[in-house]
């Protein structure tokens, strides 16, 4: 059974003592929700706080609740002043690291083949990715929008080996929606979410495209994301602004329920 995960980016933003009382706020209602197995909750906090998040999370909530970073480096170390290395980010006992956000490839210029050298960093140092694919608005208006993703997993996630694509969330995550209010119709998420699962088994066969976990992000909140999460190849969200107040959070992680 895949794994439904409802992942939160704080991106840039929070205080510390802000990031800590969200984390612990979420961890206690999520553990009274005893969520099975294979629903999980991530928290993405910015970098200087991820070694603060990961020490309140209890043993006993792990099972169920991990951390993320949002960017590594692709080099394995070195002289690199202010970036991360995927090693030191699983060090100090992430789980996750969030490549391939819009906000990267827009910002930091961050091609496909970049993208690919750091998720094959993040893999080498044992953590998983939350591969972010999507379409600008200019590009969905051209109807582009299957094969901009399409282009975009095939240059980088679709070049693993099938033991590491096991490794790899996918998040849908149209350029347009995120930040903006505009969220994307459960039906046209959808229709690109098992576009993307008919092009993974076409890749790697219908087992391992059975198993991936597609995240949807882009404007998620409480008041749309039941209808999400109710298509079959939703299989959970990737949270920005909404993954900042815990009483939104936890009801979107409700909602996946
Ligand atoms: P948003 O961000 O929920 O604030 O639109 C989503 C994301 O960038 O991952």
């Amino acid at each position: 059974m895949r794994n439904k995960i409802i992942a939160g980016n704080w991106k840039m933003n929070l205080s510390l003592s802000n990031a800590k009382e969200l984390t612990t706020e979420v961890v206690k209602k999520v553990q009274a929700l005893k969520l099975s197995k294979e629903v999980k909750v991530v928290f993405g906090p910015s970098a200087p706080y991820l070694e603060s998040v990961v020490s309140l999370i209890p043993k006993s909530a792990k099972e169920n609740v991990s951390v993320s970073a949002q960017n590594c480096h692709e080099a394995e170390k070195g002289a690199y002043t202010g970036e991360m290395a995927a090693s030191m980010i699983k060090e100090i006992g992430c789980e996750y690291v969030i490549l391939g956000h819009s906000e990267r490839r827009k910002y930091f210029l961050e091609n496909n083949s970049l993208l690919k050298e750091k998720v094959d960093r993040a893999l080498n140092a044992g953590l998983k990715v939350i591969f972010c694919c999507g379409e600008t608005l200019e590009e969905r208006e051209a109807n582009k929008q299957f094969v901009v993703s399409q282009f975009q997993l095939e240059n980088t996630v679709f070049k693993l080996t099938e033991k590491e694509f096991k490794n790899i969330v996918i998040a849908y995550e149209p350029v347009w929606a995120i930040g903006t209010g505009k969220t994307a119709s459960p039906e046209q998420a959808e229709e690109i979410h098992k576009f993307i699962r008919k092009i993974t088994a076409d890749k790697f066969g219908k087992e391992v495209a059975d198993e991936l976990t597609i995240l949807y992000g882009g404007s998620v909140k409480p008041a749309n994301a039941k209808e999400l999460f109710s298509k079959p190849n939703v299989d959970g969200g990737l949270i920005g602004g909404a993954s900042l107040k815990s009483d939104d959070f936890i009801s979107i992680i409700k909602e996946i329920l």
